[in-house]
């Protein structure tokens, strides 16, 4: 065994694959979650993949004390924080909940990583913090900025982690933080098994279970949300990344933070494949690759959307030594096999 990592967000769409593919590499996972967008069914499912049982504690990462106890119980090596709210769209109708939530969230669990002595941490960053980007593709260095709650939820949370190694130098700590900041782009598609996978409470915000939904029957149409920008067809371009592609890269991130030669301080690290698809391309893709049609119409654009958006993956390639082994094919055909064994989630 490798050591134990703290899971927030664990039972969750990214931090369930992740937990999945830590135990392949070796690593304990302990999961802390409040389900308040998942179920506990999720956590029979990940120990019918792992073949044992993992460790979990039903607690908002908001209760300090919970925290408190869960650092004593186990000698956490890490810690990976996926626990959060993520939905654009809800985050600038409740600003408060998702400031409190991913903001307190963090600011407790960090608190008590270092009454802990545990100061290595991976973040759940998001490309949302590049904001309307520049240039493409996206590298690490770019300006950042975000455009609702939910993006500036994120950019606080890199500003604060940015501050903590250098209140280290101030204080001359010997065990400084180490923290790689994981920017996701589009994560889409579902474990091979088709037994985890993305299931979201409420209508789907995002494309992928969008499509999937009306392929299973429980949504008539997908709105193609315009078809006028400057891109290939004329639909918005995105970096989809299969979610065991995004999961693997959190190994290599811990295994980057528990290595004799770990990043120094706060790295933010792209997760993407590099290349761009369309919505069109994507819904034309699922409905070839799975023989099952996907009916849509075009509407208007969302506000907020960009046109484009895809990553520069190199950083993760240098010093993750990560880069995505999976496409286009394998993100629908994952995904639909997921939501046709599963037609109600969980
Ligand atoms: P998810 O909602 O499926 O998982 C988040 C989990 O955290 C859920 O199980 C939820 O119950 C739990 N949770 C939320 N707040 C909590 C709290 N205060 N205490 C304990 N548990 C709590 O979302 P996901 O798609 O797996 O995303 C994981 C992380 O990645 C989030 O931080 C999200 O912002 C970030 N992210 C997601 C995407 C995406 O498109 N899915 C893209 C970029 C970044
Ligand atoms: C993809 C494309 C839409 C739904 C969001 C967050 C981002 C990150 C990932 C967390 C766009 C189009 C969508 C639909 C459509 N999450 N679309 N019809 O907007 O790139 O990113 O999720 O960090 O922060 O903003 O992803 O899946 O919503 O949209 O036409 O019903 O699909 O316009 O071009 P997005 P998405």
């Amino acid at each position: 065994m490798k050591g134990t990592i703290l899971v927030t967000g664990g039972a969750g769409y990214i931090g369930s694959h992740t937990v999945i593919e830590l135990a392949e590499a070796g690593y304990q996972s302990v999961i802390v979650d409040n389900f308040s967008n998942s179920s506990p069914e999720v956590l029979n499912r990940i120990e019918e993949l792992s073949g044992k049982k993992v460790p979990f504690i039903k607690a908002d990462v908001r209760d300090r004390q919970a925290l408190k106890g869960i650092f004593s119980e186990y000698d956490i090596s890490a810690v990976i924080h996926f626990a959060g709210l993520k939905a654009v769209g809800e985050s600038c109708q409740m600003p408060l909940e998702y400031y409190d939530n991913n903001l307190n969230s963090t600011i407790a669990l960090c608190l008590e990583m270092q009454a802990a002595g545990v100061k290595r941490l991976v973040f759940s960053s998001s490309a949302t913090v590049y904001g309307d980007p520049e240039r493409l593709p996206l590298t690490e260095d770019m300006p950042l900025s975000a455009t609702n709650p939910y993006g500036r939820s994120k950019l606080i949370i890199e500003d604060m982690l940015r501050d903590l190694p250098a209140a280290d130098k101030l204080n001359g700590s010997d065990t400084p933080w180490q923290a790689i900041l994981l920017r996701y782009f589009n994560p889409v598609g579902a474990h091979k098994s088709g037994r985890i996978g993305e299931d979201p409470k409420d209508t789907p915000n995002n494309l992928m279970p969008y499509i999937s939904q009306v392929a299973v029957g429980r949504r008539e149409k997908l709105s193609v949300f315009g078809d006028d920008y400057d891109t290939i067809d004329g639909t918005g371009v995105r970096d989809y990344i299969h979610v065991v592609d995004l999961a693997k890269g959190h190994v290599s991130a811990i295994d980057n933070l528990l290595s004799d030669n770990p990043v120094t301080g706060v790295e933010a690290i792209n997760l993407g494949t590099g290349n761009g698809t369309s919505v069109l391309q994507l819904v034309n893709t699922f409905a070839e690759e799975n023989g099952v049609p996907v009916a849509y119409e075009i509407a208007a654009r969302r506000p907020g959307d960009v046109a484009a958006c895809y990553a520069n993956a190199d950083k993760a390639k240098s010093l993750l030594n990560w880069q995505a082994g999976l496409g286009i094919k394998d993100m629908v055909i994952d995904t639909w096999n997921w939501q046709s064994k599963n037609p109600s989630g969980y």
